[in-house]
């Protein structure tokens, strides 16, 4: 099942939003059909927490409210994405299953009063919520107005009570085979922490000082396994019914509990959320590497923002107001890189509730608002763009991105607290969309031969496997861009020894690192180059590796900072430091060039994005943006799906979608 039949079932790309019905009653309800019209909205999804009111006692199922929904919308030609509840359960679970509420490390049980609050290695939420989605299932499977389903939202909830052992000892005896193996993967005769028998096996609860790396990695590892199982069962409990795509809504790129790869072979097609939480130009950035990453999740296959907001949300404490345009931009950002749509959180704003301040398509000023003017903007422009459903993104480079790797950089007592997975990651990815560059993610262990050019910010864990294909890479053509910290440990969290990185790597890199050395905050360096550096240094030799660039103080100097070797048919570049915002810039420019990555429409200023979206026919389209405050003249002139005409240029923070000749 592909996401085509979604778009080949609403006639187009997919536009609408997070629809709570519950929360209104007729008079409005009749508005929504009339405002949904107007703004052109195609997709809704309904009943993602209304579990108490679907089952308002345990097993007995109201469904009769939701009916006469889904009935209102399909007649009004909007189709439904089809929530299970299961984010939400009811205040009579928690009494009835006390011990399916989530237990922090330090011990307290949580209770209901807010959402997410469930432990999903708990017995009793496990049978409940298959039992409601099968129930559903069973009810809607083919209903004219389904579209899509949406198995629960944002699994995200950590926890550390007795049924999590519980179900952490099988994982782990599934994973080490034996106690033996167990206890020298974790490194256990460090700290007296060598266990006998699995019952002493606990989740990460709070301890006294730095917990065991061994025990921190494999917690998140089974936490994303015991999730996944969870979805699973709710999703074949669906498609016992229904032949309908089935997928669930994934965090924010900030969040990392779970393994995305491993969702997103899973899903019928993947779907995000995604809330910048910075303004302007930043935000654009964001939204390419939120898209980025979901296309790359899902193979390279279209997907679908299932949430953005109309405003920005939690900006440093504060909710900003998109500037006029920035909904568009945004929207636009997402279905470049091969979204079939833009949903939003929510249709319409909530006059009660933990979210009445969080932005909607209709705010609480009601339609005679600038912000629902945009929407219906934004609506008409995405319903201009139907013939892109089921093209493709094509990208020449990548980002190494693995989850592992993250959890790994998430532990305590690393040499630096500066060491960030995640803005290392999207550093790494805005210097490439700074350079109007392409960019997928991609998994150390895939195959890369597809890319000229990968990057390797952040990969303190590397497997042995990750090790010999990237090595391979090289070996095959590639250009490798590995920085520092890379390949430090193992996928057992054990320390490379001999020198860093894994010995594999290494060699392609030709070069040996044989101390890190963090600076001291506020420190900066200099480079040889002339270029300048922060946070982190290291002393390493090279052993057949070229010097591009060397510290020139202290201990380091006239240590090679920056080497490149040139090995196979490729070549493997090391940055042993983190270079300043210009430094990175220089010299991704130089990678870039030499990799013959080229942009994809050549010709256009920095600060106008352009990503083209290819059909399996050979047609293609350049999707356009804007970001920088004078207008731009285009290449050459082409029409223009959103306004219907020829284009020639880009008025100041404007937009296009051009028929590639
Ligand atoms: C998430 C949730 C929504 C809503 C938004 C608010 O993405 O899925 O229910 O809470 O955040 O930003």
């Amino acid at each position: 099942m592909t996401t085509r039949r979604l778009t080949d079932r609403l006639g187009g790309l997919a536009f609408g939003g997070d629809y709570n019905p519950e929360q209104w009653g007729p008079e409005v309800w009749k508005e929504d059909d009339e405002l949904m019209g107007r703004a052109r909205v195609n997709l809704a999804t309904v009943g993602v927490f209304s579990w108490a009111l679907l089952e308002p006692e345990e097993g007995r199922y109201d469904f009769g409210w939701l009916d006469g929904h889904l009935d209102r919308l399909h007649a009004a030609g909007v189709a439904v994405d089809l929530a299970t509840p299961t984010a939400s359960p009811p205040p009579w679970f928690t009494l009835a299953h006390p011990d399916a509420m989530p237990v922090t490390p330090e011990g307290t049980r949580l209770t209901h009063g807010s959402r997410d609050t469930y432990c999903v290695a708990a017995p009793a939420y496990r049978l409940a919520a298959r039992r409601i989605a099968g129930a559903l299932a069973e009810r809607y499977g083919d209903h004219p107005a389904l579209a899509l389903w949406h198995v629960h939202n944002e699994y995200v909830t950590l926890c550390h009570c007795d049924h999590t052992a519980a179900a952490f000892r099988v994982w782990l005896r599934a994973r080490h085979g034996s106690l033996d193996a167990l206890n020298d993967s974790w490194g256990t005769a460090f700290w007296s922490q060598h266990y006998t028998s699995w019952e002493q096996v606990l989740p990460p609860r709070a301890t006294q000082w730095h917990q065991n790396p061994g025990l921190l990695v494999d917690f998140r590892r089974f936490w994303s396994d015991e999730t996944l199982a969870a979805y699973r069962e709710q999703r074949d409990a669906i498609r016992a019914h229904s032949d309908r795509p089935v997928t669930t809504n994934l965090m924010l790129p900030g969040y990392q509990n779970l393994d995305l790869w491993a969702f997103g072979r899973e899903v019928d097609l993947v779907t995000v959320d995604h809330y910048p939480t910075e303004p302007g130009v930043g935000a654009a950035a964001d939204t390419a590497f939120g898209a980025d990453r979901a296309r790359s999740f899902g193979g390279g296959a279209p997907w679908l923002l299932m949430e953005q907001g109309t405003n920005t949300v939690y900006a440093k404490g504060r909710v900003l107001a998109k500037e006029p345009g920035e909904i568009l931009r945004h929207t636009l950002g997402h279905i470049a890189r091969g979204s079939e749509g833009a949903l939003f959180f929510q249709w319409r704003q909530s006059r009660a509730g933990a979210e009445q301040w969080h932005s909607a398509m209709v705010p609480h000023a009601g339609p005679d608002s600038r912000i629902f003017r945009e929407v219906e903007a934004v609506g008409e422009a995405v319903a201009r763009l139907g013939e892109l459903a089921g093209s493709t993104v094509r990208a020449r480079a990548a980002v190494l991105h693995d989850s592992d790797a993250w959890w790994a950089m998430d532990v305590d007592g690393l040499p630096s607290t500066e060491l960030d997975y995640h803005a290392t990651l999207s550093r790494a990815h805005r210097v490439l969309w700074d350079a109007g560059v392409t960019v997928d993610f991609a998994h150390p262990e895939q195959d890369l031969s597809d890319y000229r050019l990968v990057l390797a910010p952040a990969l303190l864990l590397l497997s042995d496997a990750g090790a010999a294909n990237l090595r391979r890479y090289v070996e095959g053509g590639g250009t490798l861009l590995v920085q520092h910290t890379a390949g430090a440990v193992d996928e057992r969290m054990h320390a490379r020894l001999g020198g860093y990185p894994a010995a594999p790597l290494r060699e392609a890199l030709g070069v040996r690192v044989e101390e890190y050395r963090p600076l001291r905050e506020d420190e900066h360096i200099a480079l040889s180059d002339g270029s300048r550096a922060t946070a982190w240094s290291e002393s390493l030799r090279t052993e057949g590796a070229q010097t591009v660039a060397a510290y020139t103080h202290g201990m380091l100097a006239d240590g090679p900072a920056l080497t490149r070797h040139r090995f196979g048919a490729g070549q493997a570049w090391y940055l042993s430091t983190r270079l300043d915002d210009t430094g990175y810039a220089a010299l991704a420019a130089r990678l870039i060039a030499e990799s013959g990555v080229v942009p994809e429409l050549p010709g256009l200023p920095a600060g106008v994005e352009a990503v083209t979206r290819h059909a399996s026919d050979g047609r293609r389209w350049h999707v356009l943006i804007n970001h920088r405050a004078e207008a731009v003249p285009l290449p050459e002139s082409a029409h223009d799906l959103l306004t219907g005409a020829q284009a020639n240029e880009l008025a100041p923070g404007g937009c296009a979608v051009l028929r590639a000749h």
